[in-house]
């Protein structure tokens, strides 16, 4: 495979394992890990920050227009720089949960996410909702990853230390509200990875990906 076009989109719904899986076959493959997720988490604390109205998608953008964001992408995972200040452990918050994906639904939030993941240089791992259908139609390797909401809701309450239940109720609510993005590419690899580690998943990915292109 030519790395000048390898790109690998990892799509599915929040604590599906998106992000881990991404970051172990970005380790595999020696190539860097993009989460899109990430920049609409970075433009729900502008948003925060500027006491923004979440459902008013001018302010949103006039939120984002007066910070400059940017993201990193790294092997190990990507940094997120708000202006000059380092927010990548702020982004993975409650309050942050509750903003982000109501501001994702902006068609011109969207727009200005899909803008910066296009200018990056393959190859790279991109995971999020629509990056297999939506934002590279012309990635030769997608996946789809889907999990039951309980064991979701289990995964990310222990590696955030919340209540199971409201973790559940958290994350049904945001399957909700993400679901129009949140759609398979028609030639997504979909794995459902209810009954799965994270090693198999991550093994079944790369395993795909060296079958088709030892
Ligand atoms: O993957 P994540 O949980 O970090 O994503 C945070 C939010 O951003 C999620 O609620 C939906 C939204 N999102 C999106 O709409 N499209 C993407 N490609 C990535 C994330």
């Amino acid at each position: 495979m030519d790395r000048r076009r390898l790109i690998v989109t990892i799509d599915g719904p929040g604590a599906s394992g998106k992000s881990s899986t991404a970051r172990g076959v970005a380790r595999a493959l020696g190539i860097p890990y993009v989460s899109s997720g990430m920049l609409y988490r970075a433009a729900a604390l502008a948003v925060l920050r500027e006491g923004a109205d979440p459902g008013d998608e001018e302010a949103v953008m006039r939120a984002v227009a007066r910070h400059r964001i940017r993201l990193v992408p790294r092997v190990e995972g990507d940094r997120v720089f708000l202006d000059d200040e380092e927010v990548t452990e702020k982004l993975h918050t409650a309050e942050v949960d509750r903003v982000v994906s109501p501001i994702a639904r902006h068609p011109r939030l969207r727009a200005w996410v899909n803008e910066a993941l296009k200018e990056l240089e393959p190859p790279f791992v991109v995971d999020g909702r629509d990056m297999g259908r939506v934002v590279f139609p012309e990635a030769p390797y997608k996946f789809f990853l889907w999990a039951d909401p309980r064991v979701r809701a289990e995964r990310r309450a222990r590696q955030r230390g919340e209540d199971p239940r409201k973790v559940e109720a958290e994350l049904r609510a945001r399957d909700e509200r993400d679901r129009a993005q949140t759609e398979p590419a028609p030639d997504a690899v979909f794995l459902d990875t209810s009954g799965m580690t994270l090693e198999e998943v991550v093994d079944r990915v790369v395993e795909e990906i060296r079958r088709r292109d030892p």
